[in-house]
């Protein structure tokens, strides 16, 4: 390998240059030799070429098939919450893993067919570069440049237009499925696909016919109904309930209100000194009954339960992100990243049978979703 260093041309010489005597040049500077070159396709236009130009466009291909696939479901699959052994279930608890399948498919498509295409038309050249210190100069950079562009000239890129075409295509198709995250929003409308174009405004201890909701104790067994009464909790404990209507005892409507996300919520009995001491939220003085407070489970932070309650501190705390929501003050957020309060149900107790009920629905929003938001 020889190691003389070329003479360095004049600008006007320079100017002069083809592509060739750039590359060649350029090499020279750096020290490189040139081992082999080769054409990849010596021999144009042989089936070996087509068939490797017409793999390399399958793949480009898939990757747009699968990212319009993925734009599609995105924005037309039924997406909506249906329990399980329901009509249409199957369906609907597919939306999320067809959003993977196809948008996964299109990135690996896009993949593939890149690596297929440097691989099977980009020049697999041997050089030998001596390194040297400092930056590059002006004859550097131009020689770079030309060697760049030499080796998309000899991959032939310029006139194979099937794979020009399905890479644009493949590549658009994965962009746009990319950028529908943030647009489909704004597009898709959040009600076409819910059971009634009102339900994402409420939780599911409205109740639609005025019926009273009671508060039924999460047992672990979604057939099995029991109400809670104020017998039923130690003071500092905490019972998990969900919503209960007579009219809804059946199969399919007891799995789902244990299923709806917004419908969780944390009794509280707290200690009668504690309780004494609470500072209750405007407008909602009247929401707890004696000792008793009910809140959403849902952390107004990112959503996740709210499932701890320090008995000593009287603290509800949120594990995800460690928010913790004061118990003696209407559940305000105190610590971590959580800036609103939990909302509170407003809760009573029936007279003829002494099980809890909710007096409404909750009058703010639950949990972290825009589209809770009344206001
Ligand atoms: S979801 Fe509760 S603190 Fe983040």
């Amino acid at each position: 390998m020889s190691t003389d260093k070329p003479e360095l041309p004049t600008d006007a010489e320079l100017a002069e240059m083809s592509r060739d005597d750039l590359v060649k040049l350029g090499a020279k500077l750096d020290g490189v030799e040139l081992v082999e070159y080769p054409d990849p396709w010596p021999v144009k236009g042989t089936r070996a070429e087509k068939r490797a130009e017409r793999l390399v466009a399958l793949w480009f291909l898939i990757a747009a098939i699968a990212g319009f696939g993925f734009v599609g479901v995105f924005l037309f699959w039924p997406s909506a919450y249906v329990a399980p052994n329901t009509e249409g279930y199957l369906m609907y608890s597919l939306f999320t893993p067809m959003l993977g399948a196809t948008l996964g498919l299109s990135v690996l498509g896009v993949g593939i067919g890149a690596l297929l295409y440097t691989k099977k038309f980009v020049p697999h050249e041997v050089a030998v570069q001596q390194r040297h210190d400092g930056g590059s100069s002006e004859v550097d950079k131009q020689t770079i440049l030309a060697e760049l562009a030499d080796a998309g000239n000899r991959s032939t890129i310029a006139r194979r237009s099937l794979i020009k075409r399905t890479a644009g295509l493949g590549a658009g198709a994965m962009g746009l499925g990319v950028g529908v995250f943030a647009l489909g929003g704004l597009v898709r409308d959040p009600w076409a696909q819910t059971e009634s174009k009102d339900s994402l405004w409420h939780t599911g201890w409205m109740s639609p016919t005025g019926e009273r909701t009671f508060l039924r104790r999460a047992t672990g067994n979604p057939h099995e109904v029991v109400l809670v009464s104020p017998n039923d909790l130690d003071t500092g404990s905490i019972e998990t309930v969900f919503p209960f209507r007579k009219s809804e005892d059946d199969h399919e409507a007891l799995s789902k209100a244990l299923k709806r996300s917004d419908n969780p919520v944390m009794l509280i009995r707290m200690r009668p000194a504690d309780a004494a001491q609470v500072v209750k939220a405007q407008g909602q003085e009247d929401f707890n009954y004696g000792d008793y407070y009910a809140y959403t489970k849902i952390c107004s932070h990112l959503g996740c339960p709210t499932s701890l309650y320090e008995q000593r501190t009287n603290r509800i705390l949120c594990p995800c992100h460690q928010s913790q929501f004061d118990a003696l003050q209407y559940a305000k957020p105190i610590f971590g990243p959580a800036t609103r309060k939990l909302a509170q149900l407003p809760i009573a107790v029936d007279e003829e049978t002494g099980y809890f009920y909710a007096r409404s629905d909750f009058i703010e929003p639950v949990g972290p979703a825009f589209w809770e938001r009344r206001s």
